[in-house]
This record gives C-alpha cells, sequence and structure tokens, in this order.
C-alpha cells in the first residue's frame, strides 16, 4: 500500500486531493494541517491520519515518517495579507521545510501549489518560462518557491520535484475558505440567497476557471512525471464573468441579471489564461471539465449539501 502526506489537507485543495488517494489509489494518507483556514468538516469520513503542526516548524518530521510522496498544499492563501513576513515564512519556510523532511526520510517525489499569482497582469497564454511578475507578497511567494524547488532539484537528482501552478480552482469543499472561496462559490451563493450576483463593470474579464475534479487529476499525474518540472493547471479555455452567471443561472434554473458595479482596485487582472503544452507533455495532463460542465456538477452538489443542511 501506497503512503502520502497531504501538507494543507484540511483545506479545499487538500481534502479533495487526501480522498481521491485513499478511494481511488487505495492508498494510507497522512494529512499534516494548522487548522489556520482548513476545517476539520473537509475530513468528514476521512480514514487515515492527522498531524496538527505548522507546516514550517521542523516537530512533524519525525511524526510524519515515510512516505512515497508529498502533497504540499498548505500555504497562506489570503492574497491580501500585508504581513509580508507571515507570508514568506508560511509559504517559503514552510516548503523548505517540507523539502528538509523529504530529504531527511527518503521521500522521493515532492509535488507542490505553486499558482498562477506569479505571472500577475503578463500577457496571455500564460507560459512556465516567463519571467515572473507577481502583484503581491503571495505570489511572489510562489515565484520563489519555484526557485527553492529548481535549486534543490539541481542539488538532488535522485528526487522527483514538481510545482503546479493552480489557476482559479472552484469546486466543492472550499466553502470555509471564506472570503478567499473561489468568485464562482460567492456568485452561487448571491444568487442562492434571491440576489442579483454582483459583478464588476461590465463582466467581460476573463478568468481560467478550473474545477477541482480537473486539479486533483493533475497531481496524481505528477505521481508518473519524468523529472522535475513547473507546469500551469487550469483549462487553457478562459471564461468570463457573464458567462459564469449565466452558466449558474442554467443550472440554478434562474434567471438573475448581473449588477454591474465600478472595479475599486487600481490594480486588477483583466484576463488570464494558462498555456497548457508543457502540462500535456510532461504531466498528460488534460482537463476535462469544460466552465458550463463544470459549474453544473458543483451546483448539484452544493444543492445536495444545502438540502442536507451540511454547513450549518
Ligand atoms: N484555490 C485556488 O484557487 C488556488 C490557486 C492557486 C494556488 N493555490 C494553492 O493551492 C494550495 C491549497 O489552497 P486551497 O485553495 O486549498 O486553500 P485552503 O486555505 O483551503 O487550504 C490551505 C490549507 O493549509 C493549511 N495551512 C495554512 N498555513 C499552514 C501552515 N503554516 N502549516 C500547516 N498548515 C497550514 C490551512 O489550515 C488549510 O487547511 C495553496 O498552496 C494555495 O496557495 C490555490
Amino acid at each position: 500500500m501506497k503512503r502520502y502526506l497531504v501538507t494543507g489537507g484540511a483545506g479545499f485543495v487538500g481534502s479533495n486531493l487526501a480522498f481521491a488517494l485513499e478511494r481511488e489509489r487505495k492508498a494510507a494518507v497522512t494529512v499534516l494541517d494548522d487548522f489556520s483556514s482548513g476545517d476539520w468538516k473537509n475530513l468528514s469520513g476521512f480514514g487515515g491520519t492527522v498531524i496538527t503542526a505548522r507546516v514550517q516548524d521542523a516537530c512533524w518530521h519525525d511524526k510524519a515518517g515515510a512516505a512515497d510522496a508529498v502533497f504540499h498544499q498548505a500555504a497562506l492563501v489570503d492574497t491580501t495579507v500585508a504581513d509580508q513576513r507571515a507570508m514568506m515564512e508560511a509559504n517559503v519556510d514552510g516548503f523548505r521545510s517540507v523539502l528538509d523532511y523529504a530529504a531527511k526520510n527518503g521521500v522521493k517525489r515532492v509535488v507542490y501549489a505553486s499558482s498562477a499569482a506569479v505571472y500577475g497582469n503578463s500577457k496571455c497564454p500564460m507560459r512556465e518560462d516567463q519571467v515572473p511578475t507577481p502583484e503581491n507578497v503571495y505570489g511572489f511567494s510562489k515565484a520563489i518557491m519555484d526557485n527553492v524547488a529548481r535549486e534543490f532539484a539541481e542539488a538532488h537528482k535522485d528526487m522527483t520535484i514538481v510545482g503546479l501552478r493552480y489557476f482559479n480552482v472552484y469546486g466543492p469543499r472550499e466553502y470555509y475558505k471564506g472570503k478567499m472561496a473561489s468568485m464562482i462559490f460567492q456568485l452561487y451563493r448571491q444568487m442562492k440567497a434571491g440576489k442579483r450576483p454582483r459583478i464588476f463593470k461590465f463582466g467581460e474579464q476573463t478568468r481560467d476557471f478550473v474545477y477541482v475534479k480537473d486539479l486533483v487529476r493533475g497531481n496524481l499525474n505528477a505521481l508518473d512525471a519524468k523529472r522535475s518540472c513547473v507546469c500551469n493547471l487550469a483549462t487553457g479555455k478562459p471564461g468570463s464573468f457573464n458567462e459564469v452567471v449565466e452558466a449558474l443561472n442554467k443550472a440554478m434554473r434562474l434567471d438573475l441579471a448581473p449588477e454591474y458595479f465600478d472595479n475599486p482596485y487600481s490594480f486588477y487582472q483583466n484576463r488570464t489564461q494558462a498555456d497548457l503544452r508543457q502540462a500535456k507533455a510532461l504531466l498528460n495532463y488534460r482537463p476535462e471539465w469544460s466552465l458550463a460542465d463544470g459549474i453544473a456538477d458543483y451546483v448539484k452538489i452544493m444543492e445536495k449539501e444545502a438540502a442536507a443542511a451540511v454547513h450549518v
């Protein structure tokens, strides 16, 4: 039986991954989390063990023991946090701690979450070999993680370090992210409450939204990557906020017109779009969920949860 460690496993992406490893791969999974933004309810029904610790501290290294691979998702994910030291310690020192743990325990593969935030407002489609131009300390921390990974992989040729630059992820188990949950989730909640969905004028900005089921698939494929690399994970087909509202209306059987308002931000990404050639070549990654299908599936799940009062 394979053993995997999932850091940030009480969070949105980490919990989806922990369940996929357990249920699809029949693996023994250990979650490491400090429960700062995750929630135990994301792990309801989980059959593995949990280590409660901050990833940047070394106290958990011995407790975690050996593993076939680590999926490192733990991070300070609030992009509005201005405390640069806290962001760099959690994300960059946290990642160094994971690499140190892996080297000491004979773990040969580390798959970690990078982010499209490294690209800032650069031209589309965004490619992994572009010089990173992050617009906030969160994006900067992820760009530095990619540099740390590259240097570490060069120094440890027997290990495979795979960085995955997630674009805008949405899907089940993001409820506890609150204001950091996806716009798809926020708009669903507004519409569910009978309100018109509020979006910036005039809803034409686009995002490369990716359904968490595709993202989990990309992570699992990284177990077979032949070499260390950094790859985008997205759909490659951006959708506008107007299209999101249209898909939500259809899935929820509503007809609520968007309420447009002025964008208050001086900095704002008008477009994001991933170039997926590298992910296809190195991870055999092929996204299966279009925006409309992903939203339809997600709405079905949220409606079921609402009926069963899962989050109250
Ligand atoms: N969701 C997205 O759209 C998106 C996009 C790009 C990148 N990412 C990256 O994906 C990863 C997972 O994000 P998510 O959306 O699931 O967020 P999340 O907040 O739901 O999950 C993060 C988890 O890490 C834990 N954590 C935070 N700091 C920790 C620390 N110092 N030590 C131990 N645990 C800690 C939290 O408690 C939480 O359970 C993160 O690395 C994030 O930067 C996410």
